[in-house]
């Protein structure tokens, strides 16, 4: 049988589109890493989110020099935590879920696209190489508050970015005469070790402390502030960390004077 030449093209042409189209669709859902979210993975119960390790304090985790994990909660009509702050030049892997009904997790401008279903937990990595603001929306229906459904995530210039907490015990109210303590804890959550000093100033005094604080860890610097050298009265305190600040006042009152329990009279 003879086969006209140009038949034979257009039977190799065919044949090449064929291919074409089954290497196009093969590329288009496996090769992007588009999938679906599905029951393979972890699930997680719902409605116990406030009692699971990774959800109940929605977070942003460090794991590596430059990656990190963002833990977030969409719920009816937030995104928590809300911003979520990263340090330029990071790799962050996102786990995304919700603890009531579907919501979307979309990163404006970037290929970061989720739907988040209840006992689901979504996953997804991203890069984020420029400080910059990035809007968060939800693309699910899901509610009256849908449209208002919104997040942030703010990508932080890397050297000023740090996951350093500060809190301070100190008593309100104190007899004078007494040393009383101010405990003042310094958290870092980043894996590197934080240098620092702590500071506290009340009255006309500055207390001052270098801390070394390890990588993923705490330190607890305690300063004691004599009273007697205050005087009674309100002494406003600032305690700072960096550019972390806590303000309080510390108030010197003699309990046996505060009544006036006789013996004052006038002049
Ligand atoms: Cu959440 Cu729409």
């Amino acid at each position: 049988m003879n086969i006209h030449t140009y038949e034979k093209i257009w039977l190799v042409a065919a044949l090449l589109l064929i291919v074409g189209f089954i290497a196009t669709i093969t590329y288009g859902s496996v090769g992007l890493g588009i999938a679906m979210i599905d029951d393979s993975e972890e699930t997680i119960e719902p409605s116990e989110l406030s009692e699971d390790e990774r959800f109940s304090e929605p977070r942003v985790e460090q794991v590596g020099e430059n990656e990190y994990e963002a833990y977030v909660v969409a719920r009816t009509f937030i995104f928590q935590p809300d911003p979520i702050e990263i340090p330029a030049g990071s790799e962050v892997t996102f786990y995304v879920t919700s603890p009531d009904v579907i919501h979307g997790f979309s990163v404006v401008g970037t290929n970061v696209n989720t739907m988040v279903i209840p006992g689901e937990v979504s996953t997804m990595t991203a890069e984020f190489d420029e400080a910059g603001e990035y809007g968060i929306v939800c693309n699910e229906y899901c509610g009256s508050g849908h449209h208002n459904m919104e997040g942030q995530i703010v990508v932080v210039p890397e050297d000023e970015f740090d996951m350093t907490e500060l809190s301070v015990e100190a008593p309100d109210e104190v007899e004078p005469g007494n040393e009383t303590e101010f405990e003042v804890t310094v958290e870092n959550g980043q894996l590197e070790d934080l240098e620092t000093t702590v500071a506290l100033e009340i009255g006309n005094e500055t207390f001052e402390e270098d801390v070394t604080v390890g990588g993923d860890d705490s330190e607890t610097v305690t300063f004691t502030v004599d009273t007697a050298d205050l005087g009674e009265g309100d002494h406003d305190w600032t305690v700072t960390v960096d550019d972390y600040e806590e303000t309080g006042t510390l108030t010197v009152v003699d309990p046996d004077a505060e009544n006036g329990d006789g013996g004052d009279g006038d002049e």
